[in-house]
């Protein structure tokens, strides 16, 4: 894992929107399969490419987008639902086609036939060229709760007691949160060409601790990123405050190499 640590929120959000941007333009045509995340963490780098977009010609127009995960029960139309997430913070505002946005549909019959669907529909599509992630506080990905397995695939998944409460703030008062969700797999996302994880605050430290340190177990879902090739970790400083090698992964970043 390259691990690189910023100082500001600001920062961390441009580097990880030069992430996407140099993978768009070294695509031929922009033609890029993006892997998309919900949460607040990677708002700050939405909102930085779309002001790329807008102010400095980076088109989206070519690439299509897979959603990592969705609330069963709840339809696209609904405020927290994480395709109109991802469509009211980041994919209405740059100008990549309506219809080039997949996500897994939360209202679907049977759940589980369209997990597998999904799942079908990331590889036909090619898989995911570059995927962003955060991070839950228990060290999920996607919605995949600790005791995931390192290979599972798309699926129905049950949220944890914690994860139910920590994004409760996001729904209104006498709002049921749904506590079912289909997500991406971890074995589906480590098929992802390239991943950047990004995340904020001291909240995260232990979770990114864990990841990166601790052991590449179902118990921290994220820490399967450990066996993956090409990950790029972008946080800030409060998130890296429980990294044994803080020091070290800044001393790297320094002295990089220039070839
Ligand atoms: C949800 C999402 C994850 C996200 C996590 C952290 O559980 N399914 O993809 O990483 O929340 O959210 P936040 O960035 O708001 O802390």
């Amino acid at each position: 894992m390259e691990i690189i640590i910023l100082p500001t929120e600001e920062a961390v959000a441009s580097r990880v929107a030069d992430e996407f941007e140099n993978a768009i333009r070294n695509a031929a045509d922009g033609r890029i399969t993006l892997g998309l995340a919900t949460g607040s963490s990677p708002l700050k780098s939405y909102g930085e490419l779309v002001r790329r977009h807008r102010e400095e010609s980076l088109s989206f127009k070519n690439a299509q987008a897979f959603l990592l995960d969705e609330y069963v029960g709840l339809p696209r139309t609904h405020e927290q639902s994480y395709y109109r997430f991802i469509r009211d913070n980041f994919t209405s505002l740059i100008d990549i086609a309506d219809d080039a946005v997949n996500s897994p549909n939360g209202e679907a019959d049977d759940p589980r036939a369209e997990a597998i669907r999904y799942d079908e529909a990331i590889a036909a599509a090619g898989g995911v060229d570059l995927q962003i992630l955060g991070i839950g506080t228990d060290g999920h990905i996607g919605f995949n709760e600790p005791g995931s397995a390192l290979t599972s695939r798309t699926r129905l998944k049950t949220l944890t007691e914690q994860t139910i409460s920590d994004n409760m703030r996001f729904f209104t008062d006498g709002e049921t949160v749904p506590i079912h969700v289909l997500t991406q797999g971890l074995g589906t996302i480590s098929q992802a060409r390239r991943i950047v994880l990004t995340a904020t605050g001291e909240g995260k430290a232990e979770a990114i601790a864990a990841m990166s340190e601790g052991a590449v177990s179902a118990f921290c879902p994220a820490s399967v990123l450990q066996l993956h090739q090409k990950v790029t970790v972008v946080i800030d400083d409060a998130a890296a405050s429980k990294l044994k090698l803080a020091d070290y992964y800044r001393f790297v970043q320094e002295k990089k190499p220039l070839v």
